[in-house]
């Protein structure tokens, strides 16, 4: 197991040094992505341009907002802002929107613009988009449905990345005052946190449901290795997930199940740190890393630092900065000719003997890598109210 000990502390040249990397790479890249959007993943480095579909722009956007925080610059505002109008046509014009992830593209792109500038476009678009994100709960069960035509037996089940659309759920009954968002996301959470954690500690990607009784049926893998194996980002996607939750309901079974995905996390990490795309594999292995599970991790470990008792809160802060310099060092673009992200060897997609999956994106910059590996940096520099 790696030792934590040996890992040198993240120190302020750290945070400087990644500081300028991100306010020169996101400044190069305004002109070409101001109206248009970073593709999922990059190509050889660089990112090509992508109009606003699928379920990764808001990443982009949510760069830009945090580079606005980060840095004060009015230019990363402004594209933000006509980003946020993208969104708002986006959920009024129905595109590419039969799907649950919701808060990953209105958290940080609407729910930010409306938190940090009183942005009404992106309040009532982030109000829209929590209102589909419920409208695809299903009682039989009591999920919400991820992926395809509601109540396609094919698709009857829920995914672990789910956990970080519902804080757009939470957001959206504190601005309304409706209480049917916070209720789906309470019981989906319920549901998800029962069923995706194993006994190991280690978790399902998806769970099916069966349509017409709503009873459990079976874990099964979309982007791991196998269906009995934990995805790497997937296990992130609970870390972070359970910490969020921790956030809006201040439960012990939140808590609990955070101790337990990041204790399995952090134990199965190979000794040069950055988690090849599934836990499967460990050193030494050809497989791909996922440096941005590890980024999406470290988020979660300094979001719940701030739930915790002081003791445990200064050692996971601790754990947490020290990761993050070892995707510094590790990861980071530092030099603009390799690309135009943020944080080098993440892999979307990996295909296997008995996953669906084909290659996509494998040892490239991913687009929510870049956004999350920022969003800890932010952390580690100031007192941050999430977008989450
Ligand atoms: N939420 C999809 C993924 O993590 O690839």
């Amino acid at each position: 197991m790696l030792d934590f000990e040996k890992l040198a502390d993240l120190d302020n040249a750290t945070i400087s040094a990644a500081k300028a990397c991100v306010l020169d790479s996101t400044s190069r890249c305004l002109p070409e992505f101001t109206r248009s959007f970073k593709y999922s993943h990059s190509e050889n480095g660089f990112y090509p341009k992508s109009g606003n579909v699928e379920w990764t722009t808001g990443f982009w956007t949510g760069q830009l907002w945090l580079c606005y925080e980060l840095f004060g610059n009015e230019s990363f505002r402004k594209a933000a802002e006509w980003q946020v109008e993208s969104f708002y046509s986006r959920i009024v014009n129905r595109i590419d929107v039969e799907h649950h992830d919701m808060g990953f593209l209105y958290s940080p792109s609407c729910v930010a613009a409306y938190k940090l500038t009183k942005n009404e476009v992106g309040r009532k678009a982030a109000i829209l988009a929590a209102d589909n994100l419920v409208s695809r709960f299903q009682e039989k069960g009591g999920f919400i449905q991820a992926w395809g035509p509601l109540g396609a037996k094919d698709n009857y089940r829920l995914i672990i990345d789910c956990l970080l659309n519902l804080p757009l759920l939470f957001w959206a009954t504190g601005e309304t005052g409706d209480k049917r968002y916070e209720e789906v996301a309470v019981k989906h959470l319920d549901t998800a946190l029962k069923y995706v954690l194993r006994d190991d500690d280690s978790t399902y990607h998806t769970y099916y449901f069966d349509m017409d009784t709503g009873k459990p049926l079976k874990g099964v893998t979309a982007q791991g290795n196998r269906d009995g194996s934990a995805w790497s980002r997937g296990q992130s996607w609970g870390v972070y997930g359970s910490a969020l939750a921790y956030r809006y309901l201040k439960n012990d079974e939140a808590l609990d199940v955070f101790d337990r995905v990041t204790g399995y996390f952090l134990s199965h990490l190979p000794d040069d740190v950055i988690p090849y795309w599934d836990f499967d594999f460990t050193n030494p292995s050809n497989e791909p890393r996922d440096s941005s599970a590890l980024a999406i991790t470290v988020c979660g470990m300094l979001e719940a630092s701030r739930w915790m008792d002081k003791e445990k809160s200064e050692n996971l802060k601790r754990t947490a900065g020290r990761l993050f310099r070892q995707l510094y060092e590790r990861c980071a673009v530092k030099n603009p000719d390799v690309s135009d992200g943020l944080l080098l060897h993440g892999t979307y997609a990996r295909k296997s003997e008995w996953n669906t999956c084909n290659n996509r994106g494998v040892d490239e910059c991913n687009i929510w890598g870049d956004y999350y590996y920022l969003e800890a940096l932010v952390r580690l520099s100031k007192d941050w109210d999430p977008y989450w």
